[in-house]
């Protein structure tokens, strides 16, 4: 029952009340301290001397560290190479490399005022083409190589060349990096975080601290909001905080301003993307090449997946029977460019749909047409990588969207209105996601459960996920309410923690609920299995201090689906006997049973080799499309989106009502990383938008004028928990319909040349493309 149903996320009531307990939020302890990073002004060089002496005399500091008093300066997901404080080398403006600790934010602010830094500076390098330039690298991809690229390409009727080039984007979660570090007995550190890898916070604060890992607990309540940017960069913050706990043996605070945390971490990765198209008359793909470069910022980070999974995803929705695709990682000195919603997907699959604007415009034809002509389907149905996609709904989706949103009919309207219409154009585009699923490090696709039922029948669930508003916990709690038959009320997803859930994986690749959810469903069964176990003995009629004596669980006796849990019962399905939950619970706990269980679970079927770049990375793909529809004023080149509908595959989901907020809430995301918000440096590298005034993310105006959002029924996938699709990443790239949407109106105006856009298409950029054109 509770499996597919819409019950409210368990955090609706209290966000909206404000009674939901966020870092910062927790009651201030006794002695507690405030911590202020402080960044270097300045973007690349030595750092000689820090000035602090003044600030530390200041009214109200208690204390100044630096990367001395740290016992292990470098962390890193992949490479540990990224300071917690900068020592010598700078990376980027602003990288923290003090702390300043008192009691009172004012008083620190004050302080921080005082603290000057002597700098050795060099030139900055802030851009991908000064990188390659410089030669400085990150990481280089084995390329991926499907049949004969060059091959097919000189033998190609037509061919394009071109560069595909888009920014990064803040996060922009509500709540910025927060962590309070508490001192234990003994040395023992616990820092509340708001990270989503909370194992990975509390090795990077062990280690910072000369530590254990089992004398660091790291305990998750909540995020507001993470979308990839706390994955990895959460940690260094917690150890700042540790830092201070452990050294003045006090609770410490360190929750940073929206500026603060907009200056000092990584964002999404800039891309620009070098292809030559290889394709016939009719628009069909006959091969590509391309070379993807990412601005990794200052440190690899995840950079190096990242690229991964733009390789992975440069095909979009399209086949391509000839591929050679490589990928670079660009080392510069802007904040170490990291996770955020997509992770380099959203670069790739853009590439594709922006380069089948131009063969469309190219060969005259509609870009629909030729989505449609390379979209995968019937044999054309194996990736650039090898992986064979199973049940592909693609052609459906298109087809079914076509028809729903009434495509043909105002692909029409729009020729005529822009034939004759001055002073506004207007675009149509319709693109698709195929977002694979899995991470892509084989090793991370695993979680485990902790499963406790109590004595009145009601149930405690942890796991490794952690709950950013994306409701992995209500996905959760539904799964194990399902499981036992007992209402979703019964059931509490509990804070995450280190101490209960171990070497946990980081809640990102969209992957948390599918890892998580089937993690406590196998707890569940355990239990079920027990309860099964007594209950049969209870219907034979064993003596309640014979049962204790029964040889235990015996697996081939026992088959669970003789059983059923529903409606608050335990029933056998055969002689219609049943007991109430309550009462097979209480009797097992009577009966010396045990009502907890842990389980561990690990995606099956992955495989690929890193080396050929071929195999299986991912467990199943989760697709969609969407049409949208702009009008762009040619006198300001302002616009606004007048429609988007969205249809999407989410196989049986968990809850709709989560997924279509997850699939409303992507999409704008998506389609504000490609049209306002635009990240701007000045000369030495300091970033001028650091704040919502200066940085446009879309606001309750931008949407859509009309906006559907619908599913299609599939109930193929049983490759994950209950037939579900994970919904997280997906629809961001469904944002990219209108920059095509964009382009697509460009093209009207551009008479037969290719309109020359950046992503984002800013105001500023559609007017100047517009203005080349006049
Ligand atoms: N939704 C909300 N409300 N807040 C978030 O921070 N993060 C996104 C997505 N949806 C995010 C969100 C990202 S980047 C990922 S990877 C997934 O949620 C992670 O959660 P899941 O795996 O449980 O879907
Ligand atoms: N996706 C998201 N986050 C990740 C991944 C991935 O594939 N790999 C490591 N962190
Ligand atoms: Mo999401 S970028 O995988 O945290």
């Amino acid at each position: 029952m509770s499996i597919g149903q819409n019950i409210p996320h368990d955090s609706s009531r209290g966000h909206v009340s404000g009674q939901s307990v966020f870092i910062d939020d927790r009651a201030f302890q006794k002695g507690e301290l405030t911590v202020l990073p402080v960044g270097v002004p300045a973007a690349a060089g030595r750092l000689k001397k820090i000035n602090y002496e003044k600030a530390l005399q200041a009214p109200g500091i208690l204390a100044a560290y630096t990367a001395k008093d740290l016992h292990h300066n470098h962390w890193g997901t992949i490479v540990a190479e990224q300071p917690i404080l900068v020592e010598d080398q700078i990376g980027h403006y602003d990288e923290p490399a003090l702390l300043l600790v008192g009691t009172d934010m004012e008083e620190l602010l004050r302080a921080r005022s005082l603290v000057s830094f002597e700098v050795e500076k060099s030139t900055p390098v802030l851009s991908i083409d000064e990188a390659i330039k410089q030669n400085r690298y990150i990481y280089k991809a084995n390329p991926f190589i499907q049949g004969n690229a060059d091959k097919a390409l000189a033998s190609a009727p037509h061919k394009l060349q071109g560069v595909f080039e888009c920014g990064g984007q803040e996060h922009f979660y509500l709540e910025s990096n927060a962590c309070i570090a508490y001192p234990l007995e003994d040395g023992q550190i616990e820092v509340h975080s708001s990270s989503q890898h909370p194992s990975e916070t509390q090795h990077v604060v062990a280690e910072a601290l000369g530590l254990h890992l089992h004398e660091v607990v790291c305990v998750v309540k909540r995020m507001g909001g993470g979308f990839g940017g706390k994955e990895s960069q959460a940690a260094p913050f917690a150890a700042m905080a540790a830092l201070v706990a452990q050294k003045m043996r006090r609770p410490a605070r360190l929750v940073l301003s929206k500026d603060d945390d907009m200056v000092m971490t990584g964002k999404r990765h800039p891309f620009k993307n070098f292809y030559e198209i290889g394709f016939d008359n009719d628009g069909k793909i006959l091969a590509l090449k391309a070379h993807l470069y990412a601005d990794g910022g200052a440190y690899a980070d995840l950079s190096s997946s990242i690229l991964d999974r733009a390789l992975f995803h440069i095909d979009g929705a399209y086949y391509l029977p000839h591929a050679h695709i490589e990928g670079t990682v660009c080392r510069t000195n802007l904040q170490s460019n990291t996770a955020f919603r997509g992770f380099g997907g959203p670069q790739g699959t853009m590439t594709i749909e922006s380069i089948i604007e131009e063969v469309a415009t190219y060969l005259k034809m509609d870009p629909l047409v030729i989505r449609e002509r390379n979209c995968y389907q019937g044999e054309r149905n194996t990736t650039h990588y090898g992986q064979k996609i199973d049940h592909n709904p693609l052609p459906e989706l298109f087809a079914r969207l076509k028809k729903e949103s009434n495509y043909d009919v105002r692909r029409k309207e729009i020729d005529e209105f822009n034939a004759q219409a001055t002073g506004k154009i207007r675009g149509l585009s319709l693109t698709a996601t195929k977002f694979g699923i899995a991470f892509t490090a084989r090793f991370l696709n695993q979680g485990n459960a902790l499963v406790n039922v109590h004595k009145d029948g009601t149930v405690q669930v942890s796991t490794g996920a952690t709950e950013m508003g994306q409701g992995v916990n209500t996905k959760i709690q539904q799964v194990v309410a399902h499981a036992f038959g007992i209402p979703a009320t019964h059931v509490k997803v509990m804070a995450t923690s280190t101490e209960k859930n171990h070497n946990t994986s980081p809640t990102a690749a969209s992957s948390g609920s599918d890892i998580n959810a089937a993690a406590a469903l196998k707890a569940c069964v355990e239990i079920q299995k027990r309860l099964a176990w007594l209950f049969t003995h209870i219907m034979k009629g064993t003596r309640m201090d014979d049962i204790n004596e029964c040889p235990p669980l015996n697996e081939k006796e026992l088959n669970l689906n003789d059983f059923e849990f529903v409606n608050e019962e335990i029933r056998h399905k055969v002689s219609g006997q049943k007991k109430t939950w309550k009462e097979i619970t209480i009797s097992a706990y009577l009966n010396r049973m045990s009502l907890g269980e842990y389980a561990h679970f690990k995606t099956e079927g992955l495989g690929f080799d890193k080396k050929k770049s071929q195999g299986t990375p991912f467990n199943y793909f989760t697709n969609g499309v969407a049409v949208s529809e702009v009008q762009i004023d040619t006198w300001t080149g302002e616009y606004k989106v007048l429609r988007s509908d969205i249809l999407m595959d989410l196989g049986r989901p968990l809850n709709p009502g989560i997924d279509k907020g997850q699939v409303t809430g992507a999409f704008i995301q998506g389609m504000g990383w490609v049209t306002s918000e635009k990240l701007f440096y000045n000369k030495d590298g300091r970033l001028l938008s650091h704040s919502p005034t200066t940085y446009k993310i879309p606001n309750v105006q931008d949407t859509p004028r009309i906006f559907n959002v619908s599913f299609i029924e599939n109930n193929e996938n049983h490759q994950n928990v209950h037939r579900s699709k994970a919904v997280g990443e997906p629809p961001f790239l469904l944002g990219i319909s209108v920059w095509t949407a964009l382009k697509d109106a460009l093209r009207y105006k551009t008479k037969g040349k290719l309109p020359q856009i950046k992503s984002p298409a800013t105001p500023e950029e559609i007017l100047m493309e517009l203005t080349k054109h006049a």
